[in-house]
């Protein structure tokens, strides 16, 4: 049986009552279904609710859920006992649902201020905090120059306040409303719209804010470019939330409110809740006999006040859930007091316990060092891209000036693919460098200069030992313009070290050899331990010694020049108007060198083990 979604009708609802269809125990994970439920099942790019299932006998933790054919399945960890057919409160963590809500009608908000500023631009995907990533995908080009026109849009709807509202629409009202979905409707089904202001809806199935007020203030941090589509990125400012309301006496005065039946039973419920407090009092001073049974037990006095939040409507129903469970709290603090030993009572959920809080994993370490990387370049303008990892021979090497059989290929000691090869470009290999991705780039533009590439994938090579891996990860910046001198490259580099390594650090080049530039470089930046001097003091004696960390005040990272005319034709790119620079290095060692390691095995990074990669 189809699971009611109330959430659906009212994103603000906190808590509801609900039977319990069928309970599944998944390897010592449980799993209920519910007549009907509050909690918001994963899916449209936002994330799943959690909270908890409370059950006379036992309780849920509820740490997933998630949407099967019409069934939401409420997954957690069980304490005690639920079974078919129980009557159970249920009740979100609001926080977590908050924060939630504001980075989804977030989402939504800068959708249209993408379309505001881009009118011929067509959302395709969302996600609004899956894996804590927050982006909504476009299928037309967006560009880095762009976001600033978004950022005044998304603002202005937010200062605007807009009211965020929906309904429930068949296929014949969208037509007759020349509403335009992007999917086609089956003629019998209706869907849910969601509409800012008056700007066209948009199908919805999750929570929304009541206004676009309601957000915290939203910045739009970076455009992604992924297989032809393209990544706004945005962040949802952080503040702690205010507590919601918590104790009877923040509940609206009990006079004010209107004559209808159900107002009328929000009002007995409160007024026999500070009855049924002064009760406990006077029995706890009586020292009356098993006073938990009598206020906490199946049959108890709570259940019996509990009762009573069915007949409300369903906004009343909030407040008085949480002044039900504020109740509880409350009640079970007292008899606890009164009583130390009542922990084994089996008849009633303690749920002052703490709760099992479930491991929180992050970001592998060299996944947090690629996003900052991305970030500190495209906010110069680069714009991230990504190529294959098995590639031909033509964009690994003969396109960068290293034409078969050139020594110069040596240098990179390559994993062959057994295919067929290709008549114009060669074999397949896996890239031994990201610099594949240079002539690439060149076509993706067309050979139309400006070029500001920043390309960051993993890489191979037949090499392992303790300071390589078969399998680690490269960036390259590739820019391409009219003018373009080692000025520009090495401002890029100051520009890099400063932001990736901190204020002071420098960047060095010296002059070196590779195929595909012409002068070409190695690059260093100073040490941030010593500052680039080679010689740490001692604090204690003022003495000097050297620099254990580095050695000589600079750490060598990787390689840059100015691209090779050959490497600009093979782009189709005409050397005589247009030059570039290029870099690359690799990111595990530029991570290790900021976090001031001296791993011995770097191999360590890919083994998945958790000591090792908590520590980040
Ligand atoms: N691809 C080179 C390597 O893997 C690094 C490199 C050197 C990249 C110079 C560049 C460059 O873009 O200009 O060793």
């Amino acid at each position: 049986m189809p699971t009611e979604l109330l959430y659906l009708t009212d994103s603000y609802l906190q808590t509801a009552s609900a039977k319990i269809l069928d309970v599944q125990d998944l390897n010592g994970q449980t799993a209920v279904i519910l007549d009907r439920t509050v909690f918001y099942p994963q899916g449209g790019g936002q994330p799943a609710d959690q909270g908890r299932i409370m059950g006379e006998l036992g309780s849920l933790q509820v740490s997933h859920v998630s949407y099967n054919s019409g069934e939401v399945l409420h997954n957690g960890q069980l304490e005690g006992q639920l079974s078919v057919g129980d009557e159970v409160q249920l009740v979100i963590e609001w926080p977590v649902r908050l924060r939630q809500m504001q980075w989804h009608t977030a989402g939504h908000i800068l959708d249209q201020a993408v379309k505001n500023t881009l009118p011929e631009s067509k959302s395709v995907d969302g996600n609004h905090g899956i894996g804590k990533k927050l982006y909504v995908e476009f299928s037309a080009p967006i560009h880095a120059a762009e976001l600033a026109a978004i950022q005044d849009q998304l603002n202005s709807i937010i200062e605007a306040n807009l009211p965020i509202t929906f309904e429930m629409v068949t296929k014949d009202q969208l037509v007759e409303r020349h509403i335009h979905l992007p999917f086609d409707l089956p003629g019998n089904k209706s869907l849910r719209i969601v509409q800012i202001g008056e700007y066209p809806p948009m199908p919805d199935g999750g929570t929304q804010l009541h206004t676009t007020g309601d957000t915290l203030p939203v910045l739009v941090t970076g455009v992604q470019e992924k297989e032809g589509k393209y990544r706004v990125v945005y962040e949802v400012e952080t503040v702690v939330p205010a507590p919601s309301v918590t104790s009877q006496e923040e509940l609206p005065p009990v006079q004010n409110v209107t004559t209808t039946s159900q107002t009328q039973s929000l009002e007995t419920l409160v007024t026999s809740i500070a009855a049924l407090k002064q009760k406990l009092e006077s029995d706890l001073s009586h020292q009356e006999p098993d006073l938990i049974t009598k206020y906490l037990g199946k049959k108890g006095h709570f259940n019996e006040l509990a009762k009573l939040l069915r007949e409300l409507s369903t906004s009343d129903r909030r407040q008085a859930g949480q002044v039900l469970n504020e109740l509880k709290l409350n009640l079970e603090t007292k008899l606890h007091d009164s009583n130390p030993t009542a922990g084994s009572e089996p008849s009633w959920v303690d749920l002052t316990v703490p709760g099992i809080t479930p491991p929180v994993g992050h970001m592998h370490p060299i996944s947090q060092a690629m996003e900052e990387i991305t970030g500190i370049f495209e906010r110069v303008g680069f714009t991230r891209v990504r190529y294959p990892e098995v590639d031909w021979d033509w964009y690994v090497f003969t396109a960068l000036n290293m034409p078969p059989n050139h020594p110069a290929r040596d240098e990179w000691e390559t994993f062959f693919v057994a295919a067929a090869a290709s008549p114009d470009k060669g074999q397949m290999v896996l890239t031994t460098h990201t610099s594949n991705g240079q002539v690439r780039e060149m076509e993706r533009l067309h050979s139309q200069p400006p070029i500001r590439m920043i390309n960051i994938a993993r890489c191979y090579r037949r090499q392992q030992d303790a300071t390589h891996t078969q399998m680690f990860h490269q960036f390259e910046g590739l820019v391409v313009d009219k003018g373009i001198n080692i000025q520009n490259l090495k401002g890029t580099l100051d520009y890099f070290a400063e932001a990736f390594y901190g204020p002071g650090t420098k960047s060095r080049i010296r002059p070196f050899h590779f195929q595909f530039t012409e002068p070409s470089f190695e690059v260093d930046f100073s040490c941030h331990i010593c500052n680039g001097t080679g010689l740490v003091t001692d604090p204690d004696t003022g003495e000097n010694t050297k620099c254990k960390f580095c050695k000589s005040g600079w750490h060598e990272v990787g390689g840059a020049g100015m691209v090779h005319p050959n490497v600009l034709k093979a782009g189709g790119i005409n050397p005589d108007e247009y030059t570039g620079f290029a870099f690359g290095w690799g990111i595990e060692r530029t991570y290790t060198l900021k976090q001031g390691l001296n791993i011995d095995d770097i191999r360590l990074f890919y083994s998945g083990d958790l000591r090792f990669l908590e520590q980040f």
